[in-house]
């Protein structure tokens, strides 16, 4: 593992400099086949319906009530309305000259897009089912996954409910066994993004998950994210009071590392769900060499039980680190590396996990619409591991005794934070694992 960033080569133009068509026209140029392939090209069309075509969660929730309550407290249902996702998603809007609106709205509102209620991009058109953002009739009435990156899907929505079995009986609906239900490539419409004009890898979940050894062992994103938490594979039971007796019923909390948003939001059962699914990705390793140069700390971080990469997702928005302390023996740290400095923010000197764009002059930027490759990558493969090494002072009168190795974990960096217009907020440090040493003098 190392600490370089991977350079993706590629000409300067300007992404978002001139208006839209100009923009477009450079970017059909450049990448005329990229753009065809993930732009949602010729999908456009056939997925465009009447407002109303897909049914309002509510209309479920009288015989899906369990999977309702799931649902309704996941990050999908908060796709559009999340708070941290608003700000960011305004910004794109106002920095690109609303080229950007329908292309996010397209994952985090897709109801809304496939009825025409984008744009504008402040929702003043969506109707109450658009706010809901991913919600349960989009996700059952996927007829084919296209591509499984920037939602390339066709939509049927009617009578017609898609789903893992398709031997129920609804009074209310037709179900029909769907395979692509079952197959990560579903989740992987959305869990992986491209940028549009750049190329460059947004997210890339799916594509990591099916290099690693999950999908070598047939384990999808449904078993880890669709089952009751770590370590619970089964959740028996009925789907609806109709239905019938199964041995698995897929839940539908959706848990990731979203703890804090969970929290903020007077949800504790999900946010321990989201801490449980943190606390189950990671372990970590440590020994410490005492020579003549004084103590060496050697730290293994090991992704134990992520399907993909940690951290995943919007990687350039969270954060991961590791945080060590070393102690004297009177218990008074001699040693600090990963820890807060002013204003909440951690040490740029850091071990960090994460990965973060260039713009297309080679700067930092941590604005998706800017990127245009990658500036820093480092993060764990599933089943692999990162090794750091720290060089720790050494006095002879006053050693260290201790050692406290820890990963830590952040929904949004607080330079994130700052960024949003959302008020004050100090973005807590949530742990996913930990070491604690002694050592003999
Ligand atoms: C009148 C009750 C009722 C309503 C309302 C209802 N369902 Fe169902 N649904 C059922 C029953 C019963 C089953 C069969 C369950 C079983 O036997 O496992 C079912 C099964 C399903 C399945 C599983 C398909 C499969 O076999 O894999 C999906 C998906 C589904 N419903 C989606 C929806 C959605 C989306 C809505 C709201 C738009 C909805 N349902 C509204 C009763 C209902
Ligand atoms: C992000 C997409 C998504 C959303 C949103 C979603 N589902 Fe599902 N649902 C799935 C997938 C995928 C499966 C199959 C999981 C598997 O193969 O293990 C499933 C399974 C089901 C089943 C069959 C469960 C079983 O194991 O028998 C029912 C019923 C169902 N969903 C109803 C709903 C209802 C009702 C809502 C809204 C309250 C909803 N779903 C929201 C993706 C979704
Ligand atoms: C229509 C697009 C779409 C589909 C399909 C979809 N997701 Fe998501 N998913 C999203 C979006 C958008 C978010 C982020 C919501 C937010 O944080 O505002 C998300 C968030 C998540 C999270 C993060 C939760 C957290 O705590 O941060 C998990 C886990 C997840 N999805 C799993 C899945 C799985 C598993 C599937 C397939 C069964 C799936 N998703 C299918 C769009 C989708
Ligand atoms: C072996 C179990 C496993 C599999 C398979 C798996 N995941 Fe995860 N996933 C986890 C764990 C554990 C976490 C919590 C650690 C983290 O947040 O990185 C997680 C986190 C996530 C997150 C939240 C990341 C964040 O911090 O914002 C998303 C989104 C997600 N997974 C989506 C997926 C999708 C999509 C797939 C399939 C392509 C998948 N996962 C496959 C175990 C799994
Ligand atoms: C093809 C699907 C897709 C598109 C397009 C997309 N996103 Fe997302 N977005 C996701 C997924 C999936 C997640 C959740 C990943 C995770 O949990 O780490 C997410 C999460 C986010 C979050 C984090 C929210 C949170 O809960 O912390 C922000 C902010 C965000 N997206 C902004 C944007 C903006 C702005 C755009 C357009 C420039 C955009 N997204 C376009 C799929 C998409």
């Amino acid at each position: 593992m190392n600490n370089t960033a991977t350079p993706i080569d590629r000409p300067k133009r300007p992404l978002w400099k001139s208006g839209k068509t100009a923009i477009l026209a450079a970017a059909a140029v450049c990448i005329g086949v990229l753009i065809a392939a993930v732009s949602g090209a010729g999908l456009d069309e056939k997925n465009t319906f009447e407002e109303g075509a897909f049914e309002s969660p509510d209309r479920c929730l009288s015989c899906h009530q369990e999977i309702h309550s799931q649902w309704s407290g996941s990050m999908h249902r908060f796709a559009w309305e999340n708070a941290f996702y608003q700000p960011d998603y305004l910004q794109a809007s106002r920095e690109t000259e609303g080229f950007t609106d329908v292309f996010c709205g397209e994952c985090h509102a897709p109801i809304a897009r496939r009825t025409q209620q984008l744009p504008p991009p402040d929702g003043s058109r969506f109707d109450d089912i658009s706010k809901k953002g991913v919600s349960c009739d989009y996700c059952h009435t996927v007829r084919e996954v296209v591509e499984p990156v920037n939602v390339q899907t066709l939509s049927e929505p009617g009578r017609v409910k898609r789903g893992p079995r398709g031997d129920g009986n609804s009074p209310y609906h037709d179900v029909e066994f769907s395979e692509i239900h079952t197959d990560p490539a579903f989740c992987g419409a959305c869990h992986n993004v491209v940028h549009p004009t750049s190329g460059a890898t947004v997210i890339d979940t799916y594509d990591d998950w099916k290099q690693g050894p999950y999908a070598e062992q047939g384990i999808r994103c449904q078993d880890c994210h669709m089952t009751p938490g770590p370590g619970v594979e089964k959740n028996p039971g009925k789907s609806s009071f109709m239905g019938e007796e199964r041995d698995h019923v897929a839940t539908h909390f959706f848990p990731g590392g979203s703890a804090f948003f969970h929290d903020r939001a007077g949800n504790s059962d999900k946010a321990e769900l989201a801490r449980k699914m943190l606390d189950a990705a990671a372990e970590i390793e440590a020994e410490t060499k005492t020579g003549e140069d004084g103590t060496e700390l050697l730290v293994r971080v090991k992704n134990i039980g992520a399907g993909h990469k940690i951290p995943t997702g919007v990687t350039y928005i969270r954060k991961i680190w590791l945080e060590v302390t070393a102690y004297n023996e009177a218990g008074e740290a001699v040693y600090a590396s990963g820890h807060p400095v002013d204003g909440n923010h951690i040490d740029p000197d850091t071990v960090f996990y994460r990965k973060t764009f260039r713009d297309a002059d080679g700067n930092p930027t941590q604005k998706s619409w800017l990127a245009d490759g990658i500036y820093y990558d480092r993060r764990i493969a599933p089943m692999e591991h990162d090794e750091q090494r720290f060089v720790l002072p050494s006095d002879p009168d006053d050693g260290i005794a201790a050692l406290t190795v820890r990963l830590l974990y952040r929904s949004m960096s607080q330079e994130a934070a700052n960024g949003w217009d959302i008020g004050e907020i100090t973005v807590p440090s949530i742990e996913m694992a930990r070491k604690e040493l002694e050592i003999r003098q």
